[in-house]
């Protein structure tokens, strides 16, 4: 198959979705690739690389879709205009947003695209390379600490000095997942004490594993799947005394808990900020999903009885080259999957990975299959 690579043009979008390396491998495998200049250029990997790596270069998205690909690759899903300037029957495989399209899908609809949402990528084992929902995570995880490490008024470790002694920091993790594992783990290498705190029954053993305190949930919120469901109003009334209690002492705090296809759960609350030593900092990492915390804003920093409330989104872009590596390898992967026959492309409404991806089949709608 021919894959084309799109630049992004979402505003601060720095991330690109195939990196050369990629390329190498599909160009190996038997594909062809052509990317539009400076595509990976905000993320580190310059043209002459992936001209390097065997690809060829357009000169814009015109010219990719000039070049008649099969499938086309972006990070970020396009803007209506970019829709309408695909080629007609391509496939599109991005982060679609499944669910906030109205003005997207009649779009590509009309240009007969086959759309692959990555946001839906199951949740199986066979997935889990092809998961860019846990790579991007994992990044924003590792960041968050070191945007609330460096916005906190103390060090993270222990320091003992001629100055005297300095006692470490103490950062507090909510939602131990794929995003709160990797900064329970940053922030343990960093010096700080850190404890985690999750609804879900396996979390505790994963936290402790990493050296971290578990602040045991008085009310557990297991739901489908591997995930949290949203907790009655009791349970988050039990869970939230357990928070007070202990976020009163904390220097740093990350929140990371979602519960899928709802608003983020609130976690703390204004009167609980109220208890913080002023100076201290929460990275709210559910800020785009409605916020942890009361009184987040998405994309600023607001002060709130002293303490720093940084309401953190887009973390992976800022960590570009990365971010973009371990995308690409996701990328690459899935397209290894739709490779049929003679490494045509093949889209298989009935496979089990591709099918929950697919939102249009050659324009089509697709029903979502029914959840278990
Ligand atoms: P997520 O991004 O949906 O949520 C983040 C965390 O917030 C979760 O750990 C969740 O339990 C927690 N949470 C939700 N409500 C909460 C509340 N009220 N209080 C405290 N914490 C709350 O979750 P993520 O990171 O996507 O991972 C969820 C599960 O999926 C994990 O068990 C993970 O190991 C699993 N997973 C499986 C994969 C695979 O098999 N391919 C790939 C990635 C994750």
């Amino acid at each position: 198959m021919k894959i084309g690579v799109l630049r992004e043009t979402a505003q601060g979008e720095r991330r690109v979705a195939l990196v050369p390396d990629a390329i190498v491998k599909l160009i190996a495998a038997g594909h062809s690739v052509v990317v539009e200049r400076n595509a990976g250029t905000s993320a580190g990997f310059l043209d002459a690389a992936y001209e390097k790596a065997g690809a060829t270069l357009a000169a814009d998205a015109a010219g990719i879709a000039a070049a008649k690909p099969d499938v086309v690759v972006k990070v970020r899903k396009p803007s209506v205009a970019e829709a309408k300037s695909l080629p007609q029957g391509v496939a599109l495989v991005a982060l679609l947003t499944p669910g906030a399209n109205e003005d997207l899908l009649p779009a590509l609809s009309a240009a007969k695209v086959s759309a692959l949402a990555l946001e839906l990528v199951p949740r199986i084992t066979r997935a889990q390379s092809m998961d860019v929902l846990s790579s991007q995570s994992g990044v924003a995880g590792y960041k968050a600490v070191l945007v609330g490490a460096s916005a906190l008024d103390k060090f993270l470790p222990m320091l003992t000095t001629a100055a005297g002694s300095i006692a470490p920091a103490k950062a507090f993790i909510l939602g131990a997942g794929v995003a709160g594992l990797q900064a329970i783990a940053t922030a343990r290498r960093l010096g700080a004490v850190v404890s985690g705190f999750d609804v879900r029954s396996a979390a505790g053993e994963q936290v402790r594993s990493l050296g971290a305190q578990f602040v045991e949930p008085a009310a557990k919120a297991d739901g489908a799947g591997g995930y949290a469901r949203a907790q009655t109003d009791d349970e988050a009334a039990q869970n939230a005394a357990i928070i007070a209690k202990h976020i009163a002492s904390q220097d740093l705090v990350i929140t990371t808990a979602l519960i899928p296809g709802r608003k983020a759960p609130i976690l703390i609350t204004d009167a609980m900020l109220a208890t913080m030593r002023p100076g201290s900092v929460v990275v709210d990492l559910a800020a785009e999903s409605g916020g942890n915390v009361e009184g987040v804003v998405s994309n600023e920093t607001v002060d709130r009885h002293g303490v720093h409330l940084i309401g953190a989104s887009s973390l992976p872009s800022s960590v570009p080259f990365h971010a973009s590596q371990m995308f690409a390898v996701n990328v690459r992967t899935l397209l290894q999957h739709l490779s049929g026959e003679g490494g045509a492309l093949k889209i298989d409404r009935a496979d089990e990975i591709t099918g929950p991806m697919l939102l249009l089949d050659k324009g089509e709608p697709v029903t979502p299959p029914a959840k278990k």
